[in-house]
């Protein structure tokens, strides 16, 4: 069964999902070298990267340690107002010590298929031959179910081989870049952070439905170590 926590309303749903990173964050440095996040866009975890970037939490952090990936992007040039990238550094990146070189960012800029593989190399040389790519990899649930840009009805789904893709995306009219099952799945902790009333229908799909990833992407979310954390706030979770 997944692990969901609900959270009595957005503010603390943030709270609770940036002390609860942060949280992580020191225990894999206390046995680790290195801490490797994937982050997502949208409008859900804004407010967690800022509350990331204020001292409370970024002090608990050893930025210079931790390096930040993505599991999406708009193809769209970083100063973009699209660009996942653009949004997190901005609320977060700009914010805090970290060095330029632990960011590995999709080149949105770029022509879609050339950025896909050269992403693809720079994890396979980061992470060389692990089974694990990540120590954590946030991920958000659009309302149609999707997850990072694996949206309904496209092969992005069903990719076994290929750690990132490039397709254009007919819903929303745009190239994505996104990481696939594959690799969205190798993290140590995946974790949903699931906001809005809006979500709470796709939510109880997803958790509860019969298993339909075609349609509901973020069902093929099926990490290889650990249940998938479901952070959600309570107008989200209020159907399960
Ligand atoms: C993106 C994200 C995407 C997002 C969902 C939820 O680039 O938009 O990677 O998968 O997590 O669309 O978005 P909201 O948080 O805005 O609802």
């Amino acid at each position: 069964m997944p692990d969901v926590r609900i959270l009595p309303d957005k503010d603390r749903l943030i709270a609770f999902t940036a002390d609860y990173i942060t949280s992580v964050v020191e225990a894999t440095l206390s046995t680790k070298p290195v801490f490797t996040i994937a982050l997502s866009g949208g409008s859900t975890p804004r407010p967690l990267y800022e509350c990331l970037a204020t001292a409370e939490y970024a002090q608990r952090i050893t930025w210079s340690k931790v390096h930040v990936f993505f599991g999406d992007e708009r193809c769209v040039p970083p100063e973009h107002p699209d660009s996942s990238y653009g949004m997190i550094q901005d609320k977060l990146l700009s914010s805090v010590p970290i060095p330029a070189e632990n960011i590995h960012r999709l080149r949105g800029e770029i022509v879609p298929a050339q950025a896909a593989i050269e992403y693809e190399q720079e994890l396979r040389r980061f992470f060389g031959a692990s089974d694990t790519l990540f120590d954590v990899n946030l991920l958000g649930m659009g309302d149609d179910g999707h997850t990072a840009s694996l949206f309904p009805g496209t092969a992005a789904i069903h990719e076994r081989e290929k750690w990132v893709m490039a397709h254009h995306v007919e819903k929303v009219k745009m190239w994505r870049l996104t990481l696939t099952p594959p690799a969205l799945n190798a993290a140590l902790q995946v974790i949903f952070l699931v906001s809005g009333a809006g979500k709470a229908t796709m939510l109880k799909r997803v958790l509860q439905g019969d298993y339909q990833p075609e349609n509901y992407p973020s069902q093929i979310i099926k990490p290889v170590h650990r249940e998938a954390l479901w952070l959600v706030d309570a107008d989200a979770g209020r159907l399960l």
